[in-house]
């Protein structure tokens, strides 16, 4: 039986995640910024704390209330969060101040307060939810794949820090899951600028699409996470969806060839003397 914090349990995959934890007999420490949301608690044990992760101080009292609330916290996830989509040129600095507080500011702070206490404990684990977006950006969300990117590499880091003390780190990527993501109600859209039309215009038309449609069932991916958190070497990073499998590998794939091809570039700027 774990005790879970997450971020984020009003909707989409954060409700999918507490209800499958709590379906279980696990305990779940879940933050709201409004209304506590009416979720099956099956055997398990649930406490809704408010929190609007752009608050710096009320990330820093929620964490300490929650570890006051539990004796200890196995599973620590970043979850809340939304999508900016439009051209980077289009995109305005307190769009993009708030989008970066949320989804990458706030993850941030909220390991740096839960850290003294889980080092204490000598054991837990924290998952980063990040986006395939992070891995594998696309025209037409560009400052948002930015916060998701760096939350995949500061959980590298972070997991190279905190691997002395008994903690792990995942950084899990989903690609498209059937949540609000990309309702009105969660994602933010800059001006749409006609020069934009071809790039990004295409995407976020295809984004319009495929709003409810999307392949990622937010159920499976909870049951997914649970897996993740159950196994005794978890992965440092979890691609979530076969949408988000395929973007990476042609990702990675053009990475490999691109470093390649420039490859006698790459290494001509060294001095050239042997160390001894
Ligand atoms: N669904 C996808 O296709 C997809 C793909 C890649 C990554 N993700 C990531 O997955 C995570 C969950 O998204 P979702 O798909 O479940 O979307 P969602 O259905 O829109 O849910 C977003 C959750 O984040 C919370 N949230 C947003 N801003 C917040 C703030 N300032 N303070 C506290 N809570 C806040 C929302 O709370 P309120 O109800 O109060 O707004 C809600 O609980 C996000 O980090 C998202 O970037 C989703």
């Amino acid at each position: 039986m774990k005790t879970w914090f997450i971020t984020g349990i009003s909707r989409g995959l954060g409700r999918a995640l507490a209800e499958a934890a709590l379906a279980r007999g696990d305990t779940v420490i879940g933050t709201v910024r409004e209304v506590a949301p009416d979720l099956a608690i099956g055997t398990g044990v649930l406490h809704v704390l408010t929190l609007d992760v752009a608050d710096p101080a009320a990330v820093r009292r929620t964490v300490a209330e929650a570890f006051e609330l539990a004796a200890r916290i196995d599973v620590l996830v970043n979850n809340a969060g939304y999508g900016l989509l439009g051209a980077i040129e289009e995109a305005d600095d307190e769009a993009v101040d708030r989008l970066l507080n949320v989804n990458l500011l706030a993850p941030f702070r909220v390991i740096r307060a839960a850290l003294p206490a889980l080092r204490a404990q000598g054991a837990g684990h924290i998952l980063n939810v990040t986006s395939i977006a992070g891995r594998a950006p696309m025209a037409g969300s560009g400052m948002y794949a930015a916060a998701k990117g760096a939350v995949e590499m500061m959980s590298e880091s972070l997991a190279q820090e905190i691997a002395p003390f008994g903690l792990k780190v995942t950084a899990i990527a989903p690609g498209g899951f059937r949540t609000d993501f990309l309702s009105d109600h969660s994602v933010r859209r800059s001006r749409q600028a006609d020069v934009y039309a071809a790039s990004v215009g295409t995407i976020l038309g295809h984004f319009d699409e495929v709003a409810g449609r999307q392949t990622g069932d937010p159920a499976k991916a909870a049951t997914a996470i649970l897996k993740l958190v159950d196994a005794p070497e978890p992965p440092l990073h979890l691609l979530l969806g076969s949408d988000a499998l395929r973007r990476a590998r042609v990702k990675l794939d053009a990475v490999i060839e691109e470093i390649a091809r420039w490859e006698d570039v790459t290494r001509s700027t060294d001095f050239g003397e042997t160390l001894s």
